[in-house]
């Protein structure tokens, strides 16, 4: 009786010890230095769609995204205090990522459209752009005109591809052939078409083209006309989130003034005309 008394008085003993232990605070930065230690930085996930070089695109050598808009984002995280984790997903998906909360922001090289804008909230434009058509050198066509009858390859649900629906109906509404429209998954592959003569042609942003171009030179493709739309980017975000909105687009104009939007320019564009 008195052991068991003893063994149930030693497991009160350690227990309180241990609980006290729990509850005693452990020493802060605050309290060893005597400095006041900086609140830690909100990080905000970032996504594209990484086959839209130079904008995203995946280093082949750290296989992470890279371009334009990733240091973009991170200078305007910069700029503005936040943290900012590139990631890199489904065209397809972008949207859904941010409503369903997997990423807070996307900066895609997506054009401002107002449907979009039914959706997410759009800063301040960030990047002027158009659409553009390429054929190979060798090609019969030689304006928009004589695309009438062939077949193009477009990225889904980009501006590309509703660009290519525009001509489309416009074609048909004055009685002439249609466009077989290619709808595919991802930038790389609509180049890839075009490479292997699967299509005829392709729309896409000038400065992706452009871009394609100049890292590809064997594939001896030709954008024969400037672009035909006028199409400005943003960063989409969540209707709701006010604050990020306002964070992203003082950022933004911050490195606008202070010259760091000129050197990402020029890290990916060479010196501005
Ligand atoms: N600017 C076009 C659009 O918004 C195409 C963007 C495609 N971006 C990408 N990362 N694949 O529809």
């Amino acid at each position: 009786m008195k052991k068991a008394f003893l063994v149930l008085l030693g497991i009160l003993v350690c227990l309180s010890l241990g609980l006290t232990a729990c509850s005693k605070p452990e020493p802060n930065n605050e309290e060893i230095t005597g400095e006041t230690s900086e609140p830690p930085k909100m990080k905000l996930v970032a996504v594209g769609e990484a086959t839209f070089a130079p904008f995203e695109y995946m280093d082949i050598t750290t296989n992470k995204p890279t371009g334009f808009d990733v240091d973009l984002i991170k200078a305007i995280g910069e700029a503005s205090g936040f943290d900012v984790e590139y990631k890199n997903i489904d065209w397809n998906s972008l949207i859904p990522a941010l409503q369903n909360k997997e990423a807070d922001l996307i900066v895609s090289g997506m054009t401002v459209t107002d449907e979009r804008a039914l959706e997410v909230t759009f800063s301040d434009p960030y990047f002027t752009s158009g659409q553009a058509w390429a054929v190979p050198k060798n090609s019969p066509i030689k304006q928009l005109s004589d695309l009438s009858g062939k077949s193009i390859a477009v990225q889904i649900n980009t501006t590309a591809d509703y660009a290519a629906q525009t001509l489309h109906e416009k074609f048909t509404g004055e009685n002439q052939k249609g466009i077989n429209i290619k709808r595919l998954k991802n930038a790389a592959d609509v180049f890839n078409e075009l490479k292997t003569g699967a299509v005829d042609a392709i729309i896409c942003d000038l400065p992706v083209i452009q871009e394609y171009l100049k890292n590809n030179p064997e594939d001896e493709i030709l954008i024969p006309e400037p672009a035909f739309t006028v199409e400005y980017y943003g960063i989409a975000m969540r209707k709701a989130d006010k604050e990020i909105h306002d964070l992203v687009n003082k950022g933004l104009a911050k490195i606008k003034a202070d010259g760091t939007y000129d050197e990402i320019y020029e890290k990916y564009f060479g010196k501005q005309p």
